[in-house]
């Protein structure tokens, strides 16, 4: 199968065939998902939450993301790879962000950022659109706006709120998007987005209509056994499996039972 290009997400809204996106952190598991045929792998700054414990992703630097962007971009042959721009690097000026988004792609090989935020940011976007970088918009729950949204909430809710996301989807597609994320908002919501904006939809909590969906992979996986929203369906639980493989290994070890024979090099 040919790479995916930003081109590519266009074509997919027009034919009706739904974008697959998952998260990834390092070249393993982006090798993975490549092979299992994923369209888009986004190296989130989820990470900082996912592997280092923070309980916001505040903490994420462009450091940082250049780093899990280059082992993903390793492992990755097919798909898109999207590097998310951590909070502040795009927010304060547009030069800001067109230094930073360009940082991101020319020294991890990704093809794509990713911006939240909607009428506020599209001057950065423009801006970074114009320097030859593909950018991906992020409505809805924004997790760089935790406290400012006063937590993880359902957004789109109450008399004017699709008006306001439809101006915000509407600035960032004017601004040269390739595609938005929608995070939690109710499915009526974003169905009317969806069909409303030319730009291809991603799902996260956002109801089936949209035009492609995104999952954190550790939380499919079922390795972040704490966190289980209702949007959130587990395709495996690695995370007992994990536990239960180093318990008897634990076990063996103290009982003399491994290494076996088989374990052994003879002279
Ligand atoms: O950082 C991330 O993993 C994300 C997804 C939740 C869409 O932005």
């Amino acid at each position: 199968m040919a790479a995916m290009t930003v081109l590519d997400f266009a074509r997919r809204k027009k034919a009706g065939e739904p974008i697959v996106m998952i998260t990834a952190y390092d070249a393993l598991f982006a090798s993975m998902v490549d092979a299992a045929g994923v369209d888009a792998i986004l190296v989130g700054d989820s990470l900082v939450s996912v592997l280092c414990g923070e309980e916001t992703t505040l903490s994420a630097t462009v450091d940082q993301m250049i780093y899990h962007g280059r082992i993903v971009r390793r492992g990755a042959s097919r798909a898109l790879v999207v590097v998310d721009m951590p909070y502040l690097s795009y927010q304060v000026s547009p030069v800001d962000a067109v230094r930073n988004g360009g940082r991101i792609l020319k020294e991890t090989g990704a093809g794509a950022v990713k911006v939240e935020g909607g009428a506020e940011i599209a001057p950065a976007v423009e801006a970074l659109v114009n320097a030859g970088v593909p950018v991906m918009g992020h409505l809805g729950f924004t997790p760089q706006s935790v406290h400012a949204l006063g937590g993880p909430r359902v957004q789109g809710r109450g008399e004017g709120a699709l008006e306001k996301l439809l101006r915000d989807a509407r600035a960032l597609e004017n601004a040269g998007v390739f595609a938005i994320v929608l995070e939690l908002m109710p499915a009526l919501i974003a169905q009317r987005l969806t069909a409303g904006l030319a730009a291809p939809t991603i799902g996260i909590g956002a109801g089936p209509r949209c035009d492609g969906q995104v999952l954190v992979l550790h939380d499919m996986l079922g390795l972040n056994e704490g966190f289980a929203p209702r949007f959130l369906k587990r395709y495996a639980e690695l995370g007992a499996e994990v536990e239960g493989a180093v318990k008897r290994y634990a076990e063996e070890v103290r009982t003399g039972r491994f290494p076996g024979p088989e374990h052994v090099y003879k002279v």
